[in-house]
């Protein structure tokens, strides 16, 4: 397949849904063999891959459940495994999508709850770089899946804003240590998007006004507008973006929005 992306190998982590899944299908359309990691629903992923694979791309699934020992190990062997199969030398672009989101306020997170948002929002993406360094081409892409959680406040999200802002702190650092190589890193920070994650409450209508209320562009973000913005990072036009983070909200929670 030609495209932007042809010959460039990609990993997206919580690839077999939601956003996920758009940011696979838009970097498998650009021609990219893209590795399809999820954490444990099979057929989600596989209809991921099959999607590509019928729109003539390259993809493969990759099983691994963050939080649990041994996972990046598990994410690094089946990644070695399909790009040989696939013949692709190293790894072009990491995108670290998977994600848990957390509905407690600060009395109600408990221990156990915090550390399994900091697992899977934070350490593990934080190890996945790791070991992803020595396969990472030049030239390569390191986006990372923020929220604009950590711009503003919402009591109910603290376990998971401190994770996203967490994440999101790798960037900079990360983007200075890997630029000589011409690797950049970038975050990209979500605003509301519909998927099974915010499925809680994008069902209900009066959220869903409140949210287009304090949104400039009037309404809730579908993992498409998301995804366009990570291929255009990972794409040959985003060269020269790194260290940031992209608030990609429709822009939510600017400031007051006249009536009219
Ligand atoms: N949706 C939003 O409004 C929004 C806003 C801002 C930021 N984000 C961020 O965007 C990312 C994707 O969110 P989404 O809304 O697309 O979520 P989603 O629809 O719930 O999909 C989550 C993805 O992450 C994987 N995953 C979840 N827990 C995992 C675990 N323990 N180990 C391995 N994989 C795991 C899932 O794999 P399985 O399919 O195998 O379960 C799935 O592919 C997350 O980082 C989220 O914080 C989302």
């Amino acid at each position: 397949m030609g495209g932007q992306l042809a010959g460039k190998s990609a990993l997206v982590t919580g690839g077999s849904r939601g956003i996920g899944r758009a940011v696979a299908l838009r970097l498998a359309a650009e021609g990219a063999l893209v590795a399809v990691h999820y954490g444990g629903n099979e057929a989600a992923a596989g209809e991921t891959v099959a999607r590509i694979v019928e729109a003539g791309g390259r993809a493969f699934g990759v099983r691994a459940r963050f939080g649990e020992a041994g996972a990046v190990d598990r994410v690094f062997e089946g990644l070695a495994r399909g790009l040989a199969e696939h013949g692709a030398k190293g790894l072009d672009i990491l995108v670290n999508n998977a994600g848990i989101s957390s509905g407690s306020s600060i009395g109600q997170v408990t221990e156990e709850e915090f550390a399994m948002l900091m697992a899977v929002n934070v350490s593990t993406p934080f190890f996945v770089v790791q070991r992803a360094l020595p396969l990472l081409n030049d030239g390569g892409r390191v986006i990372n899946m923020g929220s604009t959680a950590s711009r503003f406040a919402v009591s109910t999200q603290i376990g998971y804003t401190v994770s996203k802002a967490a994440l999101e702190a790798m960037g900079p650092s990360l983007a200075n240590e890997l630029g000589r190589r011409g690797i950049t890193v970038n975050t990209v920070a979500p605003g509301a998007v519909r998927t099974d994650l915010t499925a809680g409450y994008t069902a209900v209508p009066e959220i869903v006004a409140g949210l287009e209320a304090i949104t400039a562009l009037g309404r809730i973000g579908e993992p498409e507008d998301v995804a366009d913005v990570v291929g255009f990072l990972a794409g040959p036009q985003g060269r020269w973006v790194t260290g940031q983070t992209i608030d990609v909200s429709g822009g939510t929670w600017l400031g007051p929005i006249a009536a009219g």
